[in-house]
């Protein structure tokens, strides 16, 4: 299988943090983002994986790069956990790299991968900023592919309040936790959109979507936006939808990102302990 991972977007939430590093390289516990993306990637099964990046984004390359400095430093100094795990980044999968020249969007970004796609394989689409900590969403995307075809979202309830902020979908459902789509908004008024289930940053697309890209124009944003094509995709092809039974975070903002690492570190043992005693005092002396 393979993955295309748009990370080329500008970090405007994050800024100024984002001004001169990716907001996919922000650290989650002590790995940045994209690094827990690549492995998700890898344990659902994709073998090859595309980066799309741009603009001052070297860092996400340099990562997952060797760093024969680094390597030799750590050997000396005898640190072989270390070592291990910063030799191992750079093992973890074929790593390819395309940069979107310009910031024209998400649906601009997938495209930029077309090259790198085949035109009778579905491949899966991971937002390098969106955390999966469980790696079991693109398992239930495959297995609903594997029964149903067609194309496959994965989509959250969101409150209705928080609809603006995603993609929205519409749709029959045609078992519990999975509809067949029928609508997509990209960010739309919490008054017009068609429902509360939210698009969350897990796509397998069908080839399909590659030929329909260059036809949209730029919509919300002024923007070429994914969703506007997965919308012209369904007068082909079957597109379906399935409610993510785990939780993931949206780093690329920063409420999301802070959540991400207090449930993340909670659950190392390394720091949860300490961090879970540290909380218990910040949060008494509030009290
Ligand atoms: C993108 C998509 C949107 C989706 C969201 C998930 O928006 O365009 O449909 O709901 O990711 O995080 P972005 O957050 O990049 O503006």
């Amino acid at each position: 299988m393979k993955a295309i991972i748009p990370a080329a977007g500008m970090g405007t939430r994050f800024l100024p943090v984002t001004k001169s590093q990716p907001k996919e390289m922000l650290p989650v516990v002590d790995k940045p983002v994209i690094q827990y993306v690549v492995e998700e990637a890898v344990a659902g099964g994709a073998d090859d994986i595309l980066i799309v990046t741009g603009r001052g984004k070297r860092a996400i390359e340099d990562h997952f790069d060797r760093s024969v400095e680094l390597e030799d430093l750590l050997e000396r100094s005898g640190n072989t956990t270390k070592l291990r795990e910063v030799r191992n980044i750079s093992d973890i999968a074929d790593v390819f790299y395309v940069r979107q020249k310009r910031p024209r969007g998400l649906g601009h970004a997938v495209l930029c991968g077309a090259p790198f796609t085949s035109s009778d394989e579905p491949f899966y689409v991971m937002l390098g900023d969106v955390l999966v900590p469980t790696q079991d969403c693109l398992p239930l995307l495959k297995s609903v592919q594997e029964r149903y075809g067609g194309s496959v979202i994965a989509v959250v309830q969101v409150p209705p309040e928080m609809v603006s902020r995603y993609g929205v979908i519409a749709g029959r459902e045609v078992e519990p936790g999975v509809w067949e789509v029928n609508d997509l908004v990209e960010k739309p008024p919490v008054n017009e959109a068609p429902s509360s289930l939210a698009i969350f940053g897990r796509y397998l697309l069908s080839p399909k979507i590659m030929e329909i890209l260059p036809k949209i124009e730029p919509g919300r944003g002024n923007e070429i936006q994914l969703t506007d094509a997965l919308k012209e995709l369904l007068k082909h092809e079957e597109v379906y939808a399935v409610a993510m039974e785990c939780s993931g975070y949206d780093t690329g903002n920063v409420l999301s990102w802070l959540e991400a690492n207090v449930a993340l570190t909670l659950d190392t043992e390394e720091y949860g302990p300490a961090l879970r005693d540290l909380l218990e005092k910040m949060l008494g002396m509030e009290g």
